[in-house]
Parts: structure tokens; C-alpha cells; sequence
């Protein structure tokens, strides 16, 4: 139910689209960064102090550093600064939704213990990042681009993991749980990628393809920091 494969054919297209036009990539890549950037404020706000060990601090940190790396890419690609106005996006304020709706749904859980609400959303949508940078990983690497998110998906996998460890030590129901919220969240994202697929095929790029533009000037784009 999670990955069906109507949303891997409509991903696919609207990755082919996106990574044909440098204009719109760069939109994209900002899009995630700031993707990654609520993710990261989300963590801040929701976990208290008092389960922070090393490996929480880890995910913030990581988080922090993926948002970063997105937004180096997006600004190589680019060729210019760039913040995260809803200009130098695509579709922001529908991923902005995306991530508030599947966080307010776990509340519906009415969890004793308030920090599950923070790890069920959390696993749906880290599962979900597995997912989608997979398919775009596959995608960046079949038409040779200069650079991967090989980093960052070797995190979300560690991401996953830990989370998923969390919720089976603090609640038993959590496969019916888990599963709910995944259907859920397998909404929200399908009409998160009809809007992505309306905008990307709404605006109007003024450059080039990225291939002729780019023809002649690739080099591995450095996005370790
Ligand atoms: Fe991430
Ligand atoms: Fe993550």
C-alpha cells in the first residue's frame, strides 16, 4: 500500500521532467532541502531533553546536514543564493501541508506517552524519504549527473531503523498503528505529487535543458560538508 505503482510512474515522470530543466531542478532540490529543514525544526520542537542521548542528537544534526546539502545542490545548480521563498520552490506550500497533515494525524492516536506522536510521523515520512530519494537517486545516476544522495540515504536507512526500535519499545500496538498512519500518509503524498506534477508542468522555464546548458561544463559537484 505504501509504494504502488501508479506513484512510482508518476514520481518517474515528474523526476524525467524536473531533471531535464535546470531551472526546475534547482526549484527542486530547494523544495527538499526545505523538506529537510522542517524535519529538522520538528525534531527540535517535539523531543525533550530528557531522552536526548547521542543518537538523537545524531538524527537532528543529520537532518540539519542533509537539509544543507540540498541546498548547495539546488544553489550549484542554480548558479545563484538561494532561501526558501515559495518562488524558489515547487509546490512548497503543499509539502508544507504534507508534513503538518501526517504529524496532526498521529495525534488522533491519543498516545500516553506524547513522544510517540513525534516517532509515528516520523517513521512515515523517513520511510517515505527512503522511498522517494531512492527512485530520484536511480534517476540522477541513469543520466550521469555529477552528483548522488548516496550519503543521505545511507542516513534515512540508520534513521529508520532507530526510530522503528523506539516504537516497538514503547507501544504494542504498534504494527496496527504503524500501518494506519502509513495508509494515511500514502494519501497525503499521492496528492502531494499530482500538485508537484501541476506545478512542474505549469512553470515556464526560462532556461535551456539542462543537458545543452550544462553540455560542456560538468564536474563532480563537492556536497560533503
Ligand atoms: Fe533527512
Ligand atoms: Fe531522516
Amino acid at each position: 500500500m505504501l509504494e504502488t505503482k501508479k506513484t512510482s510512474l508518476l514520481l518517474l515522470n515528474i523526476l524525467e521532467k524536473i531533471t531535464s530543466d535546470s531551472s526546475l531542478h534547482s526549484r527542486f532540490l530547494n523544495t527538499l532541502s526545505y523538506l529537510e529543514y522542517i524535519g529538522n525544526r520538528k525534531m527540535l520542537k517535539s523531543l525533550p531533553s530528557s531522552i536526548l542521548n547521542h543518537f538523537f542528537l545524531d538524527h537532528i544534526n543529520e537532518e540539519s546536514r542533509h537539509s544543507l546539502i540540498l541546498k548547495r545542490l539546488a544553489q550549484k545548480v542554480a548558479e545563484k543564493d538561494m532561501t526558501f521563498r515559495s518562488d524558489e520552490m515547487i509546490a512548497s506550500e503543499r509539502a508544507y501541508n504534507y508534513f503538518q497533515e501526517v504529524d496532526h494525524y498521529s495525534l488522533k492516536f491519543n498516545f500516553k506517552d506524547p513522544v510517540l506522536n513525534y516517532f509515528y510521523t516520523s517513521y512515515a515520512i523517513e520511510q517515505r524519504a527512503l522511498l522517494f530519494y531512492s527512485l530520484y537517486n536511480d534517476t540522477l545516476k541513469k543520466k550521469s549527473f555529477p552528483f548522488s544522495l548516496d550519503v543521505i540515504l545511507n542516513d534515512e536507512i540508520k534513521h529508520l531503523r532507530l526510530i522503528s526500535e523506539q516504537i516497538q519499545k514503547r507501544d504494542e500496538n504498534w504494527q496496527n498503528n504503524l500501518d494506519e498512519i502509513s495508509q494515511f500518509e500514502h494519501k497525503k503524498y499521492f496528492s502531494l505529487l499530482v500538485d508537484l506534477e501541476k506545478s512542474v508542468f505549469n512553470i515556464a522555464s526560462p532556461f535551456p535543458p539542462y543537458f545543452s546548458l550544462k553540455k560542456n561544463k560538468r564536474r563532480f559537484i563537492d556536497y560533503q560538508i
